[in-house]
Protein backbone atom coordinates (compact mmCIF):
# COMPACT_ATOMS: atom_id res chain seq x y z
CA UNK A 1 0.00 0.00 0.00
CA UNK A 2 1.22 2.95 -1.03
CA UNK A 3 1.58 6.30 1.18
CA UNK A 4 0.68 9.52 0.50
CA UNK A 5 4.04 11.55 1.37
CA UNK A 6 4.28 15.37 2.19
CA UNK A 7 5.39 16.46 -1.37
CA UNK A 8 3.75 17.51 -4.39
CA UNK A 9 6.11 15.91 -6.68
CA UNK A 10 5.04 12.35 -8.04
CA UNK A 11 7.62 10.65 -9.76
CA UNK A 12 7.36 7.80 -12.58
CA UNK A 13 9.92 6.74 -14.29
CA UNK A 14 9.38 3.99 -17.69
CA UNK A 15 12.04 1.67 -17.85
CA UNK A 16 13.59 -0.55 -14.59
CA UNK A 17 17.16 -1.33 -16.21
CA UNK A 18 20.62 -0.23 -15.34
CA UNK A 19 19.91 3.50 -15.91
CA UNK A 20 16.33 4.04 -14.28
CA UNK A 21 16.27 1.55 -11.57
CA UNK A 22 19.63 3.25 -9.27
CA UNK A 23 18.59 6.56 -10.49
CA UNK A 24 15.57 6.05 -8.87
CA UNK A 25 16.88 4.55 -6.39
CA UNK A 26 19.04 7.60 -5.13
CA UNK A 27 16.63 9.70 -5.86
CA UNK A 28 14.15 8.11 -3.67
CA UNK A 29 16.78 7.58 -0.72
CA UNK A 30 17.84 11.24 -1.18
CA UNK A 31 14.16 12.89 -1.52
CA UNK A 32 12.40 10.82 0.84
CA UNK A 33 9.16 13.19 0.69
CA UNK A 34 9.12 12.12 -2.94
CA UNK A 35 6.86 9.40 -3.89
CA UNK A 36 8.86 7.43 -6.68
CA UNK A 37 7.32 4.90 -9.03
CA UNK A 38 9.12 2.78 -11.37
CA UNK A 39 7.20 1.01 -14.26
CA UNK A 40 8.17 -1.57 -16.80
CA UNK A 41 6.59 -3.53 -19.03
CA UNK A 42 8.48 -6.97 -18.10
CA UNK A 43 6.91 -8.26 -15.35
CA UNK A 44 9.63 -10.89 -14.58
CA UNK A 45 12.30 -7.53 -14.32
CA UNK A 46 9.29 -5.95 -12.05
CA UNK A 47 9.07 -9.08 -10.03
CA UNK A 48 12.81 -9.25 -9.61
CA UNK A 49 12.87 -5.77 -8.20
CA UNK A 50 10.87 -6.78 -5.58
CA UNK A 51 12.13 -10.05 -4.47
CA UNK A 52 11.51 -9.56 -1.03
CA UNK A 53 14.82 -12.02 -0.29
CA UNK A 54 16.95 -9.23 -2.44
CA UNK A 55 18.11 -11.91 -4.21
CA UNK A 56 16.73 -12.09 -7.23
CA UNK A 57 17.42 -8.37 -7.90
CA UNK A 58 17.62 -8.04 -12.10
CA UNK A 59 21.13 -5.84 -11.78
CA UNK A 60 24.47 -6.05 -9.72
CA UNK A 61 25.78 -2.58 -8.40
CA UNK A 62 27.94 -2.02 -5.67
CA UNK A 63 26.11 -0.53 -2.90
CA UNK A 64 22.82 -0.79 -4.44
CA UNK A 65 20.83 -3.07 -1.61
CA UNK A 66 21.15 -0.85 1.20
CA UNK A 67 19.67 2.12 -0.61
CA UNK A 68 17.07 -0.32 -2.17
CA UNK A 69 16.17 -1.87 1.48
CA UNK A 70 15.78 1.91 2.78
CA UNK A 71 13.84 2.88 0.00
CA UNK A 72 11.42 -0.01 -1.41
CA UNK A 73 7.92 -0.01 0.29
CA UNK A 74 8.81 3.62 1.70
CA UNK A 75 8.44 5.82 -1.16
CA UNK A 76 10.23 3.83 -3.67
CA UNK A 77 7.72 0.98 -5.91
CA UNK A 78 7.97 -1.27 -8.78
CA UNK A 79 5.38 -2.20 -10.54
CA UNK A 80 3.70 -2.99 -14.58
CA UNK A 81 0.99 -0.16 -13.61
CA UNK A 82 2.36 1.89 -16.77
CA UNK A 83 -1.24 3.39 -17.60
CA UNK A 84 -1.75 4.40 -13.76
CA UNK A 85 1.30 5.63 -12.76
CA UNK A 86 1.30 7.76 -16.48
CA UNK A 87 -1.52 9.29 -15.03
CA UNK A 88 -1.02 10.21 -11.82
CA UNK A 89 2.62 11.57 -11.91
CA UNK A 90 3.92 14.37 -11.99
CA UNK A 91 7.20 14.53 -13.97
CA UNK A 92 8.03 11.23 -15.73
CA UNK A 93 11.53 9.90 -16.73
CA UNK A 94 11.94 8.26 -19.80
CA UNK A 95 14.95 5.30 -19.46
CA UNK A 96 14.01 2.69 -21.95
CA UNK A 97 16.74 1.19 -23.89
CA UNK A 98 17.11 2.72 -27.46
CA UNK A 99 19.69 0.18 -29.24
CA UNK A 100 21.02 0.55 -32.71
CA UNK A 101 18.64 -0.10 -36.07
CA UNK A 102 19.01 -3.53 -37.12
CA UNK A 103 16.63 -2.93 -40.13
CA UNK A 104 15.74 0.11 -42.40
CA UNK A 105 17.18 3.89 -42.72
CA UNK A 106 20.08 3.95 -40.82
CA UNK A 107 20.87 0.14 -40.14
CA UNK A 108 24.05 -0.30 -37.90
CA UNK A 109 23.94 2.89 -37.46
CA UNK A 110 20.96 4.88 -36.33
CA UNK A 111 19.37 4.55 -32.86
CA UNK A 112 16.43 2.68 -32.65
CA UNK A 113 13.21 4.90 -30.91
CA UNK A 114 10.49 2.60 -31.30
CA UNK A 115 10.76 2.38 -27.28
CA UNK A 116 10.54 5.70 -26.93
CA UNK A 117 8.06 6.68 -29.12
CA UNK A 118 6.00 3.95 -27.64
CA UNK A 119 6.52 5.73 -24.13
CA UNK A 120 5.62 9.48 -25.57
CA UNK A 121 2.54 7.87 -27.37
CA UNK A 122 1.47 5.81 -23.48
CA UNK A 123 2.52 9.20 -21.77
CA UNK A 124 0.40 11.20 -24.52
CA UNK A 125 -2.68 9.01 -23.79
CA UNK A 126 -2.71 8.71 -20.30
CA UNK A 127 -1.01 11.74 -18.56
CA UNK A 128 -3.13 14.22 -17.23
CA UNK A 129 -2.92 17.84 -16.57
CA UNK A 130 0.61 19.19 -15.67
CA UNK A 131 3.56 16.98 -16.91
CA UNK A 132 6.89 16.84 -17.29
CA UNK A 133 8.71 14.65 -19.61
CA UNK A 134 12.26 13.47 -18.86
CA UNK A 135 14.36 11.69 -21.48
CA UNK A 136 17.19 9.84 -19.81
CA UNK A 137 17.78 7.70 -22.32
CA UNK A 138 20.68 8.28 -24.34
CA UNK A 139 19.15 9.52 -27.76
CA UNK A 140 19.86 11.32 -31.45
CA UNK A 141 20.51 14.49 -31.33
CA UNK A 142 16.94 16.32 -31.61
CA UNK A 143 15.35 12.93 -30.16
CA UNK A 144 12.86 15.30 -28.08
CA UNK A 145 11.35 17.00 -30.67
CA UNK A 146 9.90 13.36 -31.72
CA UNK A 147 8.77 13.15 -28.46
CA UNK A 148 7.20 16.83 -28.27
CA UNK A 149 5.56 16.47 -31.27
CA UNK A 150 3.90 13.18 -30.24
CA UNK A 151 2.50 15.29 -26.68
CA UNK A 152 2.03 18.35 -28.88
CA UNK A 153 -0.51 16.28 -31.33
CA UNK A 154 -2.26 14.78 -28.40
CA UNK A 155 -2.90 18.44 -27.03
CA UNK A 156 -4.47 19.60 -29.84
CA UNK A 157 -6.40 16.50 -31.03
CA UNK A 158 -7.23 16.19 -27.02
CA UNK A 159 -11.50 16.06 -27.35
CA UNK A 160 -12.03 15.44 -23.57
CA UNK A 161 -12.77 18.71 -21.46
CA UNK A 162 -9.57 17.82 -19.33
CA UNK A 163 -6.61 19.94 -20.37
CA UNK A 164 -3.38 18.57 -20.69
CA UNK A 165 0.26 20.17 -21.03
CA UNK A 166 3.88 19.20 -21.47
CA UNK A 167 7.31 20.19 -21.25
CA UNK A 168 10.04 18.50 -22.74
CA UNK A 169 13.53 18.19 -20.98
CA UNK A 170 16.95 16.04 -21.55
CA UNK A 171 18.23 14.97 -18.57
CA UNK A 172 20.98 13.03 -19.42
CA UNK A 173 22.65 10.28 -17.45
CA UNK A 174 26.48 10.10 -16.73
CA UNK A 175 26.55 7.25 -14.67
CA UNK A 176 29.36 4.30 -15.54
CA UNK A 177 28.19 1.09 -14.60
CA UNK A 178 29.71 -0.65 -11.33
CA UNK A 179 30.06 2.84 -9.67
CA UNK A 180 26.44 3.88 -10.50
CA UNK A 181 25.80 4.70 -7.11
CA UNK A 182 28.33 6.63 -6.60
CA UNK A 183 28.14 8.47 -9.76
CA UNK A 184 24.52 9.25 -9.14
CA UNK A 185 25.07 10.33 -4.88
CA UNK A 186 28.07 12.44 -5.95
CA UNK A 187 27.99 13.65 -9.60
CA UNK A 188 30.32 15.69 -11.56
CA UNK A 189 27.30 17.36 -13.11
CA UNK A 190 23.95 17.63 -13.92
CA UNK A 191 22.09 18.72 -17.18
CA UNK A 192 18.83 19.65 -17.46
CA UNK A 193 18.71 20.40 -21.36
CA UNK A 194 14.84 22.92 -21.96
CA UNK A 195 12.91 25.76 -22.95
CA UNK A 196 10.11 25.83 -20.22
CA UNK A 197 11.87 27.57 -17.51
CA UNK A 198 9.51 26.31 -14.41
CA UNK A 199 9.61 22.60 -15.61
CA UNK A 200 13.81 22.86 -15.55
CA UNK A 201 13.80 24.77 -11.79
CA UNK A 202 10.69 22.18 -10.59
CA UNK A 203 13.59 19.32 -12.04
CA UNK A 204 16.19 21.29 -10.57
CA UNK A 205 14.64 21.30 -7.08
CA UNK A 206 15.07 17.23 -6.70
CA UNK A 207 18.65 17.26 -7.72
CA UNK A 208 18.97 19.92 -5.25
CA UNK A 209 18.62 17.69 -2.33
CA UNK A 210 22.41 16.80 -2.44
CA UNK A 211 24.09 18.26 -5.76
CA UNK A 212 25.38 21.95 -5.01
CA UNK A 213 23.33 24.22 -7.33
CA UNK A 214 26.44 25.03 -9.45
CA UNK A 215 26.97 21.64 -10.49
CA UNK A 216 23.60 21.36 -12.45
CA UNK A 217 23.92 23.24 -15.87
CA UNK A 218 21.12 24.39 -17.62
CA UNK A 219 21.45 24.33 -21.14
CA UNK A 220 18.73 24.48 -24.50
CA UNK A 221 17.75 21.17 -25.70
CA UNK A 222 19.77 20.08 -28.28
CA UNK A 223 22.80 21.39 -26.58
CA UNK A 224 22.67 19.05 -23.60
CA UNK A 225 21.51 15.80 -26.01
CA UNK A 226 24.42 16.60 -28.06
CA UNK A 227 26.85 17.06 -25.15
CA UNK A 228 25.69 13.73 -23.67
CA UNK A 229 27.02 11.94 -27.85
CA UNK A 230 29.98 14.33 -27.49
CA UNK A 231 31.17 13.40 -23.84
CA UNK A 232 30.75 9.66 -24.46
CA UNK A 233 32.73 9.98 -28.01
CA UNK A 234 35.62 11.98 -26.36
CA UNK A 235 35.59 8.85 -23.41
CA UNK A 236 35.85 6.62 -26.28
CA UNK A 237 38.62 8.31 -27.99
CA UNK A 238 40.39 8.43 -25.13
CA UNK A 239 40.36 4.80 -24.84
CA UNK A 240 40.97 3.68 -28.89
CA UNK A 241 44.18 6.19 -28.12
CA UNK A 242 45.65 4.87 -25.57
CA UNK A 243 44.68 1.07 -27.25
CA UNK A 244 46.81 2.02 -30.20
CA UNK A 245 49.60 3.09 -28.63
CA UNK A 246 49.58 -0.39 -26.31
CA UNK A 247 50.31 -2.32 -29.83
CA UNK A 248 53.24 0.29 -30.28
CA UNK A 249 53.96 -0.62 -27.13
CA UNK A 250 54.69 -4.02 -27.70
CA UNK A 251 56.43 -4.11 -30.89
CA UNK A 252 59.14 -0.91 -29.69
CA UNK A 253 59.66 -2.82 -25.72
CA UNK A 254 57.88 0.85 -24.03
CA UNK A 255 55.40 -0.32 -21.29
CA UNK A 256 51.84 0.75 -21.52
CA UNK A 257 51.63 1.15 -18.24
CA UNK A 258 54.28 3.67 -17.54
CA UNK A 259 53.45 5.40 -21.01
CA UNK A 260 50.04 6.05 -19.39
CA UNK A 261 51.05 7.17 -16.01
CA UNK A 262 53.68 9.42 -17.81
CA UNK A 263 50.90 11.03 -19.50
CA UNK A 264 48.29 11.31 -16.96
CA UNK A 265 51.01 12.75 -14.86
CA UNK A 266 50.14 16.12 -17.49
CA UNK A 267 47.06 17.91 -16.13
CA UNK A 268 45.55 19.10 -19.80
CA UNK A 269 45.42 15.07 -20.05
CA UNK A 270 44.50 13.58 -16.64
CA UNK A 271 44.88 10.15 -15.54
CA UNK A 272 41.18 9.24 -16.18
CA UNK A 273 40.41 7.17 -19.30
CA UNK A 274 43.53 5.70 -20.08
CA UNK A 275 43.97 2.06 -19.26
CA UNK A 276 44.42 -0.13 -22.10
CA UNK A 277 42.25 -3.10 -22.03
CA UNK A 278 40.55 -5.49 -25.22
CA UNK A 279 38.53 -2.64 -25.95
CA UNK A 280 35.38 -0.57 -24.94
CA UNK A 281 32.11 -2.54 -24.58
CA UNK A 282 28.89 -1.36 -22.68
CA UNK A 283 25.43 0.07 -23.91
CA UNK A 284 26.59 3.34 -24.71
CA UNK A 285 30.11 4.02 -26.19
CA UNK A 286 29.55 2.35 -29.64
CA UNK A 287 25.79 3.13 -30.29
CA UNK A 288 26.70 6.92 -29.31
CA UNK A 289 29.45 7.28 -31.60
CA UNK A 290 27.07 5.56 -34.19
CA UNK A 291 24.96 7.96 -33.64
CA UNK A 292 27.25 11.12 -33.81
CA UNK A 293 28.84 9.34 -37.24
CA UNK A 294 25.08 8.70 -38.74
CA UNK A 295 24.42 12.47 -37.36
CA UNK A 296 27.11 14.11 -39.01
CA UNK A 297 26.91 12.53 -42.50
CA UNK A 298 23.14 13.56 -42.39
CA UNK A 299 24.14 17.13 -42.13
CA UNK A 300 26.98 16.30 -45.13
CA UNK A 301 29.97 16.40 -42.49
CA UNK A 302 31.69 13.73 -44.18
CA UNK A 303 35.37 14.81 -42.59
CA UNK A 304 33.69 14.54 -38.99
CA UNK A 305 31.74 11.45 -39.59
CA UNK A 306 34.71 9.91 -40.68
CA UNK A 307 36.70 11.13 -38.03
CA UNK A 308 34.62 9.64 -35.08
CA UNK A 309 34.36 6.78 -36.97
CA UNK A 310 37.83 6.23 -36.52
CA UNK A 311 37.55 5.50 -32.75
CA UNK A 312 35.38 2.89 -33.54
CA UNK A 313 37.21 0.67 -35.44
CA UNK A 314 40.44 0.80 -33.86
CA UNK A 315 37.98 -1.09 -31.00
CA UNK A 316 37.74 -3.36 -33.59
CA UNK A 317 40.92 -3.98 -34.67
CA UNK A 318 42.16 -4.08 -30.58
CA UNK A 319 39.93 -6.71 -30.16
CA UNK A 320 40.35 -8.81 -33.43
CA UNK A 321 44.37 -8.36 -32.67
CA UNK A 322 43.61 -10.11 -29.34
CA UNK A 323 42.87 -13.31 -30.79
CA UNK A 324 45.09 -13.27 -33.25
CA UNK A 325 47.78 -12.92 -30.39
CA UNK A 326 46.39 -15.73 -28.66
CA UNK A 327 46.29 -18.06 -31.93
CA UNK A 328 49.59 -17.04 -33.11
CA UNK A 329 51.47 -17.78 -29.66
CA UNK A 330 49.68 -21.29 -29.30
CA UNK A 331 51.78 -22.39 -32.24
CA UNK A 332 49.04 -20.71 -35.04
CA UNK A 333 46.46 -23.18 -34.02
CA UNK A 334 43.97 -23.52 -31.31
CA UNK A 335 41.31 -26.19 -32.56
CA UNK A 336 40.46 -28.60 -30.68
CA UNK A 337 42.65 -26.49 -27.66
CA UNK A 338 40.63 -25.58 -24.34
CA UNK A 339 41.05 -22.12 -23.51
CA UNK A 340 39.81 -20.34 -20.00
CA UNK A 341 38.26 -17.09 -20.16
CA UNK A 342 38.43 -14.85 -17.15
CA UNK A 343 35.69 -12.82 -17.52
CA UNK A 344 32.63 -11.99 -19.73
CA UNK A 345 31.19 -8.45 -18.40
CA UNK A 346 32.30 -5.58 -20.12
CA UNK A 347 34.15 -4.27 -17.36
CA UNK A 348 34.42 -5.19 -13.87
CA UNK A 349 31.73 -4.50 -10.81
CA UNK A 350 28.72 -5.22 -12.92
CA UNK A 351 26.84 -7.79 -14.45
CA UNK A 352 26.22 -5.89 -17.76
CA UNK A 353 27.59 -8.17 -21.45
CA UNK A 354 26.35 -5.14 -23.75
CA UNK A 355 29.44 -4.96 -26.03
CA UNK A 356 31.53 -6.54 -23.87
CA UNK A 357 34.92 -7.32 -25.62
CA UNK A 358 34.32 -10.69 -24.59
CA UNK A 359 31.77 -11.53 -27.00
CA UNK A 360 33.56 -10.85 -30.15
CA UNK A 361 36.89 -12.03 -29.07
CA UNK A 362 34.99 -15.80 -27.59
CA UNK A 363 33.94 -16.24 -30.57
CA UNK A 364 37.03 -15.57 -32.93
CA UNK A 365 38.40 -18.39 -31.07
CA UNK A 366 35.32 -19.91 -30.95
CA UNK A 367 36.10 -19.95 -34.80
CA UNK A 368 39.27 -21.03 -34.85
CA UNK A 369 38.10 -24.30 -33.24
CA UNK A 370 39.01 -23.56 -29.59
CA UNK A 371 36.72 -25.09 -26.45
CA UNK A 372 35.64 -22.24 -23.98
CA UNK A 373 36.03 -22.20 -20.42
CA UNK A 374 34.58 -19.47 -19.16
CA UNK A 375 33.91 -17.84 -15.41
CA UNK A 376 32.86 -14.48 -14.27
CA UNK A 377 32.03 -13.74 -10.64
CA UNK A 378 28.28 -12.03 -11.56
CA UNK A 379 27.42 -13.10 -15.31
CA UNK A 380 24.89 -15.96 -15.71
CA UNK A 381 25.41 -19.35 -17.70
CA UNK A 382 22.17 -18.16 -19.30
CA UNK A 383 23.29 -14.57 -19.70
CA UNK A 384 26.47 -15.78 -21.91
CA UNK A 385 24.54 -17.81 -23.36
CA UNK A 386 22.26 -15.03 -24.70
CA UNK A 387 25.12 -13.14 -25.53
CA UNK A 388 26.73 -15.70 -27.99
CA UNK A 389 23.25 -16.22 -29.99
CA UNK A 390 22.97 -12.65 -30.53
CA UNK A 391 25.78 -12.06 -31.98
CA UNK A 392 25.39 -15.26 -34.42
CA UNK A 393 22.35 -13.66 -34.97
CA UNK A 394 23.61 -10.65 -36.30
CA UNK A 395 26.24 -12.32 -38.08
CA UNK A 396 25.16 -14.46 -40.56
CA UNK A 397 28.37 -16.03 -41.79
CA UNK A 398 29.51 -17.45 -38.65
CA UNK A 399 25.91 -18.42 -38.20
CA UNK A 400 26.48 -21.38 -40.70
CA UNK A 401 29.74 -22.33 -39.51
CA UNK A 402 29.32 -25.84 -38.28
CA UNK A 403 31.33 -26.00 -35.42
CA UNK A 404 29.06 -22.81 -34.16
CA UNK A 405 25.72 -24.61 -34.69
CA UNK A 406 25.77 -26.49 -31.41
CA UNK A 407 27.14 -23.25 -29.36
CA UNK A 408 26.45 -25.78 -25.94
CA UNK A 409 29.34 -28.05 -26.81
CA UNK A 410 31.94 -25.28 -27.39
CA UNK A 411 32.21 -23.45 -24.56
CA UNK A 412 31.13 -24.40 -20.84
CA UNK A 413 30.51 -21.94 -17.42
CA UNK A 414 32.37 -22.71 -14.30
CA UNK A 415 31.92 -21.23 -10.75
CA UNK A 416 35.44 -21.53 -9.63
CA UNK A 417 38.53 -20.45 -11.66
CA UNK A 418 40.19 -23.23 -10.13
CA UNK A 419 37.89 -25.53 -12.33
CA UNK A 420 37.88 -23.71 -15.30
CA UNK A 421 41.73 -23.75 -15.28
CA UNK A 422 42.06 -28.08 -15.32
CA UNK A 423 43.29 -28.97 -19.09
CA UNK A 424 43.63 -25.91 -20.72
CA UNK A 425 46.43 -24.33 -22.81
CA UNK A 426 46.23 -21.01 -22.22
CA UNK A 427 43.72 -17.96 -19.57
CA UNK A 428 42.61 -15.16 -21.69
CA UNK A 429 42.26 -12.89 -18.91
CA UNK A 430 39.05 -10.10 -20.26
CA UNK A 431 37.78 -8.31 -17.18
CA UNK A 432 39.53 -6.85 -14.24
CA UNK A 433 37.69 -8.07 -11.38
CA UNK A 434 39.51 -7.94 -8.13
CA UNK A 435 39.78 -11.65 -7.43
CA UNK A 436 41.89 -12.09 -10.76
CA UNK A 437 44.31 -10.25 -8.90
CA UNK A 438 45.08 -12.55 -6.79
CA UNK A 439 44.89 -16.10 -8.05
CA UNK A 440 46.89 -18.07 -7.15
CA UNK A 441 49.28 -19.05 -9.90
CA UNK A 442 51.18 -21.60 -8.04
CA UNK A 443 47.75 -23.98 -7.89
CA UNK A 444 46.36 -22.93 -11.42
CA UNK A 445 49.83 -23.91 -12.64
CA UNK A 446 49.88 -28.06 -11.96
CA UNK A 447 46.17 -27.93 -13.37
CA UNK A 448 46.86 -26.41 -17.28
CA UNK A 449 48.32 -28.07 -19.69
CA UNK A 450 52.11 -27.54 -20.31
CA UNK A 451 53.30 -25.08 -22.25
CA UNK A 452 50.67 -23.13 -20.34
CA UNK A 453 49.82 -19.79 -21.21
CA UNK A 454 48.71 -16.73 -19.65
CA UNK A 455 47.01 -13.47 -21.65
CA UNK A 456 46.26 -10.15 -19.58
CA UNK A 457 44.39 -7.84 -21.99
CA UNK A 458 43.92 -6.09 -18.12
CA UNK A 459 46.99 -5.55 -16.68
CA UNK A 460 45.48 -7.18 -13.52
CA UNK A 461 48.81 -10.16 -13.22
CA UNK A 462 51.56 -9.52 -11.23
CA UNK A 463 53.85 -10.46 -13.80
CA UNK A 464 56.70 -12.12 -11.97
CA UNK A 465 54.65 -13.75 -9.93
CA UNK A 466 52.86 -15.76 -12.95
CA UNK A 467 56.16 -16.37 -14.64
CA UNK A 468 58.07 -17.64 -11.82
CA UNK A 469 55.55 -20.05 -11.40
CA UNK A 470 56.66 -21.82 -14.96
CA UNK A 471 53.55 -20.23 -16.76
CA UNK A 472 54.42 -18.46 -20.20
CA UNK A 473 52.58 -14.66 -19.37
CA UNK A 474 51.67 -12.11 -22.40
CA UNK A 475 50.02 -8.97 -21.24
CA UNK A 476 48.45 -5.85 -23.59
CA UNK A 477 50.64 -3.02 -23.91
CA UNK A 478 54.07 -5.09 -22.72
CA UNK A 479 54.71 -8.04 -25.21
C1 LIG B 1 19.85 2.78 -20.72
C2 LIG B 1 19.44 4.00 -21.48
O1 LIG B 1 18.16 4.34 -21.16
C3 LIG B 1 19.78 3.79 -22.89
O2 LIG B 1 19.48 4.88 -23.64
C4 LIG B 1 21.24 3.58 -22.91
O3 LIG B 1 21.78 3.62 -24.13
C5 LIG B 1 21.50 2.28 -22.31
O4 LIG B 1 21.17 2.43 -21.03
P1 LIG B 1 19.37 0.65 -19.66
O5 LIG B 1 18.71 1.06 -18.41
O6 LIG B 1 20.82 0.32 -19.56
O7 LIG B 1 19.12 1.74 -20.75
O8 LIG B 1 18.64 -0.48 -20.47
P2 LIG B 1 17.94 -1.76 -19.94
O9 LIG B 1 18.68 -2.30 -18.77
O10 LIG B 1 17.72 -2.59 -21.14
O11 LIG B 1 16.53 -1.23 -19.38
C6 LIG B 1 15.51 -0.70 -20.15
C7 LIG B 1 14.18 -1.17 -19.56
O12 LIG B 1 13.11 -0.50 -20.22
C8 LIG B 1 13.91 -2.67 -19.72
O13 LIG B 1 13.70 -3.26 -18.46
C9 LIG B 1 12.66 -2.74 -20.60
O14 LIG B 1 11.80 -3.81 -20.26
C10 LIG B 1 12.03 -1.40 -20.30
N1 LIG B 1 11.07 -0.93 -21.33
C11 LIG B 1 11.42 -0.89 -22.62
C12 LIG B 1 9.82 -0.50 -20.93
O15 LIG B 1 9.46 -0.56 -19.75
N2 LIG B 1 8.96 -0.03 -21.88
C13 LIG B 1 9.28 0.01 -23.19
O16 LIG B 1 8.45 0.43 -24.02
C14 LIG B 1 10.55 -0.44 -23.58
C1 LIG C 1 29.78 5.11 -19.95
C2 LIG C 1 30.13 6.53 -19.49
O1 LIG C 1 31.31 6.50 -18.67
C3 LIG C 1 28.97 7.14 -18.76
O2 LIG C 1 29.27 8.47 -18.39
C4 LIG C 1 27.81 7.09 -19.72
O3 LIG C 1 26.75 7.79 -19.31
C5 LIG C 1 27.47 5.66 -20.02
O4 LIG C 1 28.58 5.10 -20.69
P1 LIG C 1 29.80 2.71 -18.86
O5 LIG C 1 29.68 2.24 -20.27
O6 LIG C 1 28.84 2.18 -17.85
O7 LIG C 1 29.67 4.29 -18.80
O8 LIG C 1 31.27 2.38 -18.31
P2 LIG C 1 32.71 3.05 -18.50
O9 LIG C 1 33.37 3.06 -17.18
O10 LIG C 1 32.65 4.32 -19.23
O11 LIG C 1 33.47 1.96 -19.38
C6 LIG C 1 33.15 1.74 -20.74
C7 LIG C 1 34.14 0.78 -21.35
O12 LIG C 1 35.43 1.38 -21.47
C8 LIG C 1 34.37 -0.50 -20.54
O13 LIG C 1 34.44 -1.61 -21.42
C9 LIG C 1 35.71 -0.28 -19.86
O14 LIG C 1 36.40 -1.47 -19.56
C10 LIG C 1 36.43 0.54 -20.91
N1 LIG C 1 37.52 1.37 -20.36
C11 LIG C 1 37.23 2.39 -19.50
C12 LIG C 1 38.84 1.13 -20.76
O15 LIG C 1 39.12 0.22 -21.55
N2 LIG C 1 39.82 1.94 -20.25
C13 LIG C 1 39.57 2.97 -19.39
O16 LIG C 1 40.52 3.66 -18.99
C14 LIG C 1 38.23 3.19 -19.00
Amino acid sequence: MQKVLDSNIRICCIGAGYVGGPSMVVIADKCPEILVNVVDINPDRIKNWNDEEYKEIPIFEPNLLPLLKRTRGKNLFFSTDVHQEISLADIIFICVNTPTKQIGVGAGRASNLQWLELCAREIATHAKGNTIVVEKSTVPVKTAEVIKDILITETINNISKEKKYFSVLSNPEFLSEGNAIKDLQDPDRILIGGDNINAIDKLSSIYEHWVPKDKIIKTNLWSSELSKLTANAFLAQRISSINSISALCEITGADIKEVSKAIGGDKRIGNKFISSGPGFGGSCFKKDLLNLTYLCEYYGLSEVALYWNQVLEINNWQQKRISKVVIEKLFRNISGKKIAIFGFAFKADTNDTRESPSINICMDLINEGAVLKIHDPKVKEIEIQKAFEDFLENNKELKNNKKLIDLRKVWNYYDSIYDASKNVDAILILTEWSNYKTISWEEIYKVMRKPAWVFDTRLVTNPDEVKKNGIKLWVLGQG
